[in-house]
């Protein structure tokens, strides 16, 4: 028989496109279904690309039916933390009840394997780091606390009907594809990486650093960044296991140190050749001191072997992409 086909739900954004590349090189048949609010066309590489709501039941339906699917890939998702902050309804809407509305299409299609995105700041401000799957569970914004609704969702769905799951709650997320393919082109962004490199192109005029005051090494605050594409291959990994029978898990998608705001902005530095202009700034709504991942169970579960563990490497990539995607907008 042949393979079934895989739904991506936010395959033409930033992580889902990477994902997607990555399951296009290895033959996967792949369906994307987003609704291109923050994703693109043009970074979806492989497979067809369906343009639509995760929500909208009928659809999902129809798309899981026509395309024999056997497993869901779920980005789809806001994922700005002080936004949820400042709208909640936003990201209990858009993340909880769509998921809700896409496991309910799952459960009446007999859908096998699920893998969802959800993420560390599922953990709040851990009492200890780094921070392992079985830390207590205190979200501390409302974007956190609707993934972990998510999470609770596909678990007690999964213990009563045949669908096995992989949780990967990623830290960090940054960098691009080492061969300048696909990167993230979100308008608007606000992740220290992206707004940084936007800096060294001349895109912005300047990087804040939201607090100074954390009780972290420097005062700023501390985060695990993971490069893109070895987040992407953990999806595959993830993938492999559930369809050779691995029972549903949960997993910390991060390398496992952390880097301060301060450490990461001397690299985007040192990678573009000048200094930044960097200016203080108050602690942002919403966001923990430090968050890092204890990350040995995603190795010994899926047996997957991160290739980009290096920061000065992912900021040189998302700088290089950051270049393109300046090039493109002035027209050349
Ligand atoms: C990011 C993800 C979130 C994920 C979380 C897991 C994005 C948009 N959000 O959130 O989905 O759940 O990681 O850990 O990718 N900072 C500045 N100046 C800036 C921007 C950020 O100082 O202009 C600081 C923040 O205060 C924070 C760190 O840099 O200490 C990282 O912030 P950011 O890149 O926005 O990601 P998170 O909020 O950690």
């Amino acid at each position: 028989m042949a393979q079934q086909g895989i739904l991506v739900t936010g395959g033409a954004g930033y992580i889902g496109s990477h994902v997607v590349r990555q399951l296009g090189e290895a033959g996967h048949r792949i369906v994307v279904l987003d609704n291109l609010s923050t994703g693109f066309k043009e970074a979806v590489l492989h497979g067809e690309l369906i343009i639509g709501n995760t929500g909208d039941q009928p659809l999902v339906s129809q798309i899981l039916k026509d395309h024999d699917i056997g497993a869901v890939l779920h980005f789809a998702a806001n994922i700005v933390v002080p936004e949820s902050v400042s709208d909640p309804m936003k990201y209990y809407g858009n993340n909880t009840c769509n998921t809700r509305n896409l496991l309910d299409c799952c459960q009446k299609a007999g859908v096998s394997h699920f893998i969802f995105s959800s993420t560390a700041a599922v953990y709040g401000i851990p009492d200890e780091l780094p921070a392992s799957e079985e830390t207590p569970l205190v979200p501390i914004n409302p974007y956190g606390t609707s993934k972990l609704m998510s999470e609770w969702m596909l678990r007690d769905l999964a213990a009563v009907c045949d669908l096995s799951y992989v949780v990967l709650r990623y830290f960090n997320v940054a960098g691009a594809n080492v061969e300048g393919l696909i990167g993230q082109s979100t308008p608007e962004a606000t992740h220290l990486i992206k707004v940084a490199c936007e800096v060294a192109t001349g895109a912005r005029e300047q990087v804040a650093i939201f607090g100074t005051d954390y009780p972290t090494e420097d005062g700023t605050g501390v985060r695990d960044y993971i490069h893109v594409d070895d987040l992407a291959s953990a999806h595959l990994k993830a993938l492999d296991y559930l369809r050779n029978g691995g029972e549903s898990t949960t997993l910390n998608c991060g390398y496992g140190s952390g880097f301060s705001v301060r450490q990461v902005l001397n690299s985007v530095e040192k990678c573009h050749g000048s200094p930044l202009k960097i200016v203080e700034e108050p602690r942002r709504a919403g966001d923990p001191p430090a968050l890092i991942a204890a990350a040995s169970k995603i190795r010994e579960t899926l047996g997957w072997q991160p290739k980009y563990n290096d920061l000065d490497l992912i900021t040189q990539t998302a700088l290089d992409w950051e270049k393109k995607v300046q090039a493109k907008k002035k027209g050349h």
